[in-house]
């Protein structure tokens, strides 16, 4: 009878001619072809390897009466054993090309707004906040105009982790890719069980894909709202457009989404705050 080694070998070998390169494997299968891996360099039979226990669903925090969850009763508390669990999240590590430090997110659990961002990037990183480099003055920025602090919203990413250029990695980025963003996705989704903020703002293409699922252009999805699990939400430019494209036309486009989150939050608005661009 052939091993299971050999079925999945056969199984394998046949991928490329589907066209299909790549797999994804958890982390229990990539012991097991470690082990085969080690058994056939050493030439010993493969050693057997445990099974990781199965990870608690990140439902369990808006869902504190699942057995499977600790008793969470305060969103801090939700929010706390959430990053918890990013920390090591495993979708996320057996995909091999995010980098290692978790970067979670910031501000009020209590927001009303919830902003959505890509991913961190190298100043991201480096202090384990997000939004704290370049694309995150620009934010800031645009938030004072609103008349909102950091610690008014609550800020956070698709993408927990920063997408891997390999080991030469200095301070470029890249976005996340779409297997990387599903891989993250439970944990943006349970936050926004957690927050049930009234308004959700998609920065930029890539939040949008992954919590709408839409992929057309940011152009395309401004001006309109959407729904995310019942919360109105919104598709603006990510900070890091402006600062690549510095233009009046830009700039309006991106402060008319905000009025509309303002208007939407019943947020006073000046008569300066109206006229800004016009
Ligand atoms: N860009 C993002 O989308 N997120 C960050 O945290 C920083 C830059």
């Amino acid at each position: 009878m052939p091993t299971l080694r050999q079925l999945a070998t056969e199984a394998l070998s046949h991928l490329p001619e589907r066209g299909q390169t790549t797999i994804m494997v958890d982390e229990n299968a990539r012991a097991i072809l470690r082990s085969w891996m080690q058994a056939a360099r050493t030439g010993s039979p493969p050693k057997p390897v445990q099974a990781a226990p199965p990870e608690t669903p990140l439902t369990a925090a808006a869902a504190p009466a699942s057995s499977a969850a600790p008793v969470l009763q305060t969103v801090e508390e939700k929010l706390a054993w959430l990053k918890e669990r990013a920390l090591t999240w495993r979708a996320a590590r057996a995909l091999g090309t995010l980098r290692d430090t978790m970067v979670f997110a910031t501000g009020s659990p209590h927001a009303r707004l919830m902003l959505v961002g890509e991913a961190p990037g190298y100043e991201e990183e480096l202090q384990q906040e997000p939004f704290v480099g370049p694309a995150g003055q620009k934010l800031t920025q645009i938030l004072r105009a609103m008349g909102l602090s950091r610690s008014e919203v609550y800020i956070s990413n698709i993408c927990k982790f920063r997408p891997s250029l390999g080991p030469q990695q200095h301070t470029a980025n890249r976005a996340p890719s779409d297997e990387e963003i599903a891989a993250c996705l439970p944990i943006i989704q349970a936050e926004i069980r957690a927050i049930r903020p009234a308004i959700i703002l998609c920065l930029g293409g890539t939040a949008a894909r992954g919590l709408l699922g839409n992929a057309s252009s940011v152009a395309s999805q401004r001006g309109r709202w959407f729904d995310c699990q019942g919360i109105p939400t919104r598709v603006t430019y990510h900070p890091s457009y402006l600062l690549r494209n510095d233009t009046i036309t830009a700039r309006r486009a991106v402060w008319e989404d905000m009025l509309a989150i303002m208007e939407k939050l019943a947020m006073n608005i000046t008569a300066k705050q109206r006229r800004y661009f016009t």
